[in-house]
């Protein structure tokens, strides 16, 4: 039934214990924010100690309630320490929000296999590693549980240079569906939101070399690029009460891009 306190606590996330994984990145902290400032604690996750701390120190001034775990999403022992220490340090999991990954554009012609398998490592296996212990926690705990994995608008489009990001955003999108099979009958949702071009520190080039920002534009028709705060509401949505229904979809976040 739709009452006044259904509606006002559909997108809350308050009290919710959440998992930010890259976390020291432009998305990252930014969905960190947006989730403290929502009022869930926070556990900021990455491999670069001095950025986590430095985004913990923040959010920590700000009055937000969160910790630190540093950890490699594609190693098998730091998931699942940094899952376990979540649940010592919170009581709980409720949220997992994957917000790593790496891009190392390349020709297949000049990418050397190790390189290309680093990037499925971190894309595809450090998510299907965060997914099973942040689960194996969730159906422990009998409540459901809520799981966003950043993908990204190239898992439908390959590019020149792509043979292992698009591959491995295209992992990600079924990854995420194929979990949802697993886990749905466990009240887990599990969904990924798949951005265009945002404002980071790879990508800030383009934001100042004219020619390249409006050939991007001739296929976003919203009329600009991304910058990490527009992920944000897509986030909070995913990981509240308001997406209960919805789980193994890959929500474009785009500006229009894939409907163009
Ligand atoms: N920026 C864009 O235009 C764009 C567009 C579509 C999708 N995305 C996706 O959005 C997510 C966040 O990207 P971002 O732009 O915010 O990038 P970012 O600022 O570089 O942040 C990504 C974070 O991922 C972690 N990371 C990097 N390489 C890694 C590796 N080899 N193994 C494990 N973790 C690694 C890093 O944290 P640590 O070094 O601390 O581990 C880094 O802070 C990624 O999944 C990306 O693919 C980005």
């Amino acid at each position: 039934m739709v009452t006044k306190d259904f509606v006002s606590s559909l997108f809350s996330i308050e009290g919710k214990v959440a998992i930010v994984t890259g976390a020291t990145g432009a998305l990252g902290s930014a969905v960190a924010k947006g989730y403290g400032y929502a009022g869930a604690k926070v556990m900021l996750t990455g491999r670069n100690e001095g950025k986590l701390r430095e985004i913990f120190e923040e959010m920590k001034k700000e009055g937000l309630e969160c910790a630190y775990s540093v950890g490699d999403p594609a190693i098998e022992g730091d998931a699942e320490r940094i899952v376990r220490e979540t649940v010592d340090t919170f009581g709980e999991l409720n949220i997992l929000c994957c917000c790593h990954g790496l891009s190392i554009p390349k020709s297949i012609l000049e990418q050397s296999t190790e390189e290309w398998q680093g990037i499925m490592d971190a894309n595809v296996k450090g998510v299907y590693l965060f997914a099973k212990y942040s689960a194996q926690q969730m159906v422990k705990q009998g409540k459901g549980g809520k799981i966003v994995i950043t993908s990204s608008a190239r898992s439908r489009r390959g590019m020149k240079g792509y043979t292992g990001y698009s591959t491995s955003k295209a992992a990600v999108d079924l990854l995420a569906q194929s979990l949802a099979c697993d886990l749905g009958e466990y009240g887990i949702n599990v969904n990924t939101f798949n951005p265009t071009v945002f404002r980071s520190d790879l990508t800030e080039w383009m934001f100042h070399n004219d020619n390249v920002y409006q050939n991007f534009l001739k296929r976003i028709p919203i009329g600009r690029l991304g910058e990490p705060e527009d992920f944000v509401g897509i986030c909070i949505f995913l990981a509240s009460e308001a997406s209960n229904f919805m789980t193994a979809a890959n929500v474009p976040v785009d500006g229009g891009y894939w409907g163009n």
